[in-house]
């Protein structure tokens, strides 16, 4: 089975949890559009609050009516991907640049599922650069923030992340620095760090979020709670 084939067995069991009626986050990336994809295939009578334009982007070529977050009070169900799945469900996320969105309909959410291929379960997060969304005013300053809190943390500095077309530009407007670290031997520490820094949106640790990851795995999909 192939990486992408374990992300849509995944997207496809998440879909199963959806129940008409509903009003589901629909997650960012290639395994949030498998799910996505199964989701409109079901054809439920759905709101779904996109996480990114690509995202809403899919869902209207889908057929599934969208709601802003502004519009509703509450998510029953966000389904979403990762782009590490450490202990306890803890994550990071952001490698689609999607994380500010992501983290504020997770935490409007009832029930977050993450959903993934095996290669995303790791023993400790950090092989994955973290991503941090800084605001775009004096961005190399808040680099600079950055890399001293990094190094207290023994990490390198985070690099600004760059694409083809030159510095890469959220959903939201902001510019995204990726730290590589290896391993990030406390994840709370250093999120509560990150988020000290006044040009920080958010960054990419999803701690205590997920209440459950499905895994498309060789032999099917597994089930994982915190
Ligand atoms: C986007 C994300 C994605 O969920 C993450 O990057 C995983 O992507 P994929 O499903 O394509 O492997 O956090 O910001």
């Amino acid at each position: 089975m192939t990486a992408d084939d374990q992300k849509r067995i995944a997207g496809e069991a998440a879909a199963e949890l959806v129940e008409a009626g509903m009003v589901v986050g629909l997650g960012t990336g290639s395994t949030a559009a498998h799910f996505v994809r199964a989701l409109a295939a079901r054809g439920l009578d759905i709101r779904g609050v996109p996480t990114s334009e690509n995202t809403a982007n899919l869902a209207r070529e889908l057929g599934i009516a969208l709601v802003g977050l502004d519009d509703v009070k509450a998510i029953d169900l966000t389904v979403d991907g990762a782009d590490e799945i450490g202990p306890g469900l803890s994550l990071i996320k952001g490698g689609g640049a999607a994380l500010l969105r992501e983290k504020l309909v997770w935490e409007a959410s009832d029930r977050c599922v993450v959903i993934a291929d095996a290669a995303k379960q790791v023993a400790h997060l950090g092989r994955f650069p973290l991503p941090i969304e800084v605001v775009r005013f004096g961005h190399p300053h808040t680099g600079r923030r950055l890399a001293d809190i990094a190094a207290e943390f023994d990490l390198p500095p985070p690099r600004l992340r760059t694409a083809d077309r030159g510095v890469v530009v959220t959903d939201g407007g902001n510019v995204i620095y990726d730290l590589a670290s290896g391993e990030i031997g406390d994840p709370a520490a250093l999120a509560g760090a990150l988020k000290s820094v006044t040009g920080v949106v958010d960054h990419g640790l999803f701690l205590d979020l997920a209440d459950e990851a499905l895994i498309g795995t060789d032999g099917g999909v597994v089930r994982l709670t915190p």
